[in-house]
């Protein structure tokens, strides 16, 4: 290299001593805000191996003073009072009824045997129904368990969000196709994006969409936004399906793991329920997804980097913030309402399905699900106008870690005041 070897050597020592004359530059250290430093993958993943080695200890004493602490049978009593009775299941079963009703309504407005309005009557029957049903049968039926019960309403829920969309896309795709044939294009059909249509093994249009089959794809899909072709992925990945099963089963053990630090602060609360952010958002959505070869895995996005709590809400649960801004913010402004008002419109309507989906489960109303809901409006309004950057991300933090564990207290407190305080065992488990 230094005798260079030809004409091009000196050359070449000379680059190489430019080089090495320098070595400073202006730069910031990356731990500084003020570098553009971004990476902290590391971190993140030091963050899991500690989390793993401090729970190991726990993990490992329980198991051998309690053995293995997930019993199937305990599972299956959370969800069933009496092994001859499942009214949670024939819930869930009955709720084919509703989609049905949908479909043939769907049909019927098609071939234009019924018109828009007894259309919409149908509809507006058929989504109360949904909503007024099934809390009807756990406030009835005692041998529903709180599980249970919760599981039945969410899913409830799920179908009503997802019948309220179908409903709107198949309108919207009635008005295009009479706005186009009036205007008198030749084109009878709903486009589709085109950078969508490349990954499409199938092309459908409106009504071709209206099939049992199609219908539930959508009661299915990871998605409470219905679409006539849904972005649709090559093939299913089965490794990465069998990671994301894995990570599922693995909750129950780490959630065990953390039990008796449950009573001692509202920290362990917080884990688990980050935990059940990543198997719920991450894991089984994920995993349905890739058995349904459902293209779109934008479930959630950087919410822990929120420095609002407006942020917080754009990007925590992707799914409902998507049904919200195309069915009720959208809409609701376009027909004249003001931002305020449409913003607390969405709020009112998601804190009734948070209070609607703790109470009637639980059986006893005491709004502590819904005042939360509602309280995000003027802590947003606060955070936004007195905290910036971190301090904002903090505040966000800290009303995660603070304010959700207080709710969950309220109701464990009134639950085993007005259910169980004569109850000798549940007194005990407490
Ligand atoms: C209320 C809520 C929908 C507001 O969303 P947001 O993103 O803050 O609303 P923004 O005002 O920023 O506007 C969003 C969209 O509306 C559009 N928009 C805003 N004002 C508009 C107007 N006057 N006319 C038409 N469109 C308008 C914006 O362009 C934007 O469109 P884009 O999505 O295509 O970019 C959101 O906070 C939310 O989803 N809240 C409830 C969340 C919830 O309950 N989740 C439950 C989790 S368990």
């Amino acid at each position: 290299f230094f005798s260079g070897g030809g004409g091009g050597g000196g050359k070449t020592l000379l680059d190489y001593f430019s080089l090495v004359i320098l070595c400073h530059k202006l730069q910031e250290s990356m731990l500084s805000s003020a570098s553009s430093f971004r990476n902290y993958r590391g971190v993140l993943n030091w963050c899991v191996v500690m989390l793993v080695l401090s729970n190991a200890r726990l993990f490992l004493e329980n198991l051998l003073r309690y053995g293995i602490l997930v019993d199937p049978i305990q599972v299956v009593s959370l969800f069933l009072k009496d092994p001859y009775s499942w009214p949670a299941a024939c819930l869930v079963i009955v709720s084919n009824v509703f989609i049905f009703v949908a479909l043939y309504t769907e049909r019927k407005l098609a071939m234009g045997s019924i018109s828009e309005k007894v259309g919409l009557l149908i509809y507006i029957f058929n989504l109360t129904v949904i909503l007024c049903f099934p809390m009807v049968v756990v406030l009835k039926l005692p041998s529903i368990t709180p599980v249970g019960g919760a599981f039945t309403l969410g899913v409830y829920t799920i179908l009503f969000l997802k019948l309220y969309s179908y409903k709107d896309v198949n309108r919207w795709c009635r008005v295009r196709t009479q706005v186009k044939a009036r205007s008198l294009s030749r084109s009878l059909s709903c486009p589709s994006s085109p950078s969508a249509s490349s990954c499409m093994q199938s092309h459908v249009s409106y009504p071709g969409n209206l099939s049992l089959r199609d219908m539930y794809y959508f009661v299915f899909a990871p998605t409470l936004c219905y679409e006539l072709n849904f972005p649709r992925s090559e093939s299913i990945r089965m490794g990465f399906l069998l990671r994301r099963l894995f990570e599922m089963w693995m909750v129950p053990i780490i959630r065990s793991s953390m039990k008796p630090l449950q009573v001692c602060s509202c920290v362990p609360n917080h884990l688990i329920w980050l935990i059940f952010f990543y198997c719920f958002f991450h894991s089984s959505m994920n995993f349905v997804a890739e058995l349904l070869r459902f293209g779109d895995r934008e479930f959630y996005r950087d919410w822990w980097n929120s420095e609002t709590i407006t942020y917080f809400w754009q990007n925590w649960n992707i799914p409902v913030h998507k049904w919200c801004l195309r069915h009720f913010y959208k809409p609701l402004l376009r027909r004249g309402a003001g931002k305020l008002l449409s913003q607390s419109a969405v709020f009112f309507a998601s804190a009734f399905f948070h209070e609607y989906l703790v109470s009637v489960p639980l059986r006893m109303f005491r709004l502590w699900a819904f005042m939360g809901m509602m309280a995000q409006l003027p802590l947003a309004w606060f955070v936004a106008k007195f905290l910036r950057g971190n301090y904002g991300n903090a505040a966000v933090w800290l009303s995660l870690i603070i304010g959700q564990p207080i709710a969950v207290l309220m109701y464990v407190h009134d639950y085993y005041v007005t259910h169980c305080q004569d109850d000798p065992t549940i007194t005990e488990a407490l």
